[in-house]
């Protein structure tokens, strides 16, 4: 599994494994199943009540905990060190390899500044933000003493943000995307151009849309329930697209998000 070094120097996997809408039950399965497909980054948060089930799947999994990297989110600016305690509790770690403020909160300034105290006594390795745009993004590059490591942001063909995943590139912060695979709207699996790109490779346009992200510098952590589609989400390293395919796959973004949130 290819990694990427953050700002702070730790490793993260390029690709993760999403589990938005998975039940805390069915999610030790999907989990276990993951794993064993090779993906060593999974994604959850306090909102989707399944950090319990991830946490299982991961110790009963065989392997060692620095084996697999941790993303959670926060999901309130209240007791958010109390709160950080719970979700290492039900991920049953010691540390959380990547924590997010799932959304601004309004007090993002100080909830930043317990993260910080957090990171730098060693439950968090790496700290960052997901949905941040315009003052809040500012709000905390202006306050930070620790520069986030990771932004995670809607970020699949139709929603490709390119001016601002440059800015986060000089800023020296890592994209992830979040629905990598835009939720399957738009008729992504069948998208004309991805469909063709992908024929040209042997390649479906789900992983084709996974491949450009990863060559546009942007983290994907797809999520499926499927253990065909997880392999064949994974399967993207092996192959490489030309300057004419970036160019066509650039042209599908709409210039808006399509979830109705954030923009
Ligand atoms: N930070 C945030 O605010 C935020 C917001 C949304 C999501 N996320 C994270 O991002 C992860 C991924 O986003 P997402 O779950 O919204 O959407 P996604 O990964 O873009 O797409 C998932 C959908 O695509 C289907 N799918 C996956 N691989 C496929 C393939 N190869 N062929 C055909 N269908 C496929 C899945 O169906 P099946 O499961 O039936 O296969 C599911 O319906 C989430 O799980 C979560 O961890 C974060």
């Amino acid at each position: 599994m290819q990694n990427v070094m953050l700002n702070n120097g730790v490793e993260m996997p390029t690709l993760g494994f999403g589990v938005y809408n998975i039940s805390n039950r069915e999610v030790v399965h999907c989990v276990r199943e993951a794993i064993e497909c090779g993906y060593r980054l999974i994604d959850t948060a306090q909102w989707y009540g399944n950090e319990d089930g991830v946490g299982r799947a991961v110790a009963e999994c065989g392997l060692p905990r620095d084996q697999i990297f941790l993303t959670t989110k926060l999901q309130s600016g209240r007791g958010v060190a109390e709160s950080v305690e719970e979700s290492l509790r039900k991920l049953r770690s010691e540390y959380i390899d990547l924590l997010l403020i799932h959304w601004p909160m309004g007090d993002d300034a100080t909830i930043w500044a317990t993260m910080e105290r957090l990171y730098e006594c060693g439950k968090l390795r790496a700290i960052g933000l997901s949905n941040f745009y315009g003052s809040d993004f500012e709000n905390i590059l202006r306050c930070c003493k620790v520069v986030p490591q990771v932004i995670q942001q809607e970020l699949h063909p139709f929603r490709q943000q390119t001016a601002l995943v440059e800015r986060y590139r000089q800023l020296g912060l890592v994209p992830q995307a979040w629905s990598p695979l835009a939720c399957g709207r738009e008729n992504i699996f069948t998208n004309p151009t991805l469909m063709r790109i992908g024929a040209a490779h042997g390649k479906t346009a789900a992983q084709v849309a996974l491949r450009f992200l990863v060559q546009c510098g942007i983290c994907p952590i797809p999520k499926t329930t499927h253990k065909e589609r997880m392999a064949e989400n994974r399967a993207i390293f092996d192959f490489s697209l030309d300057a004419n395919e970036l160019t066509d796959l650039r042209a599908l973004d709409l210039g808006h998000g399509l979830f109705g949130w954030y923009d």
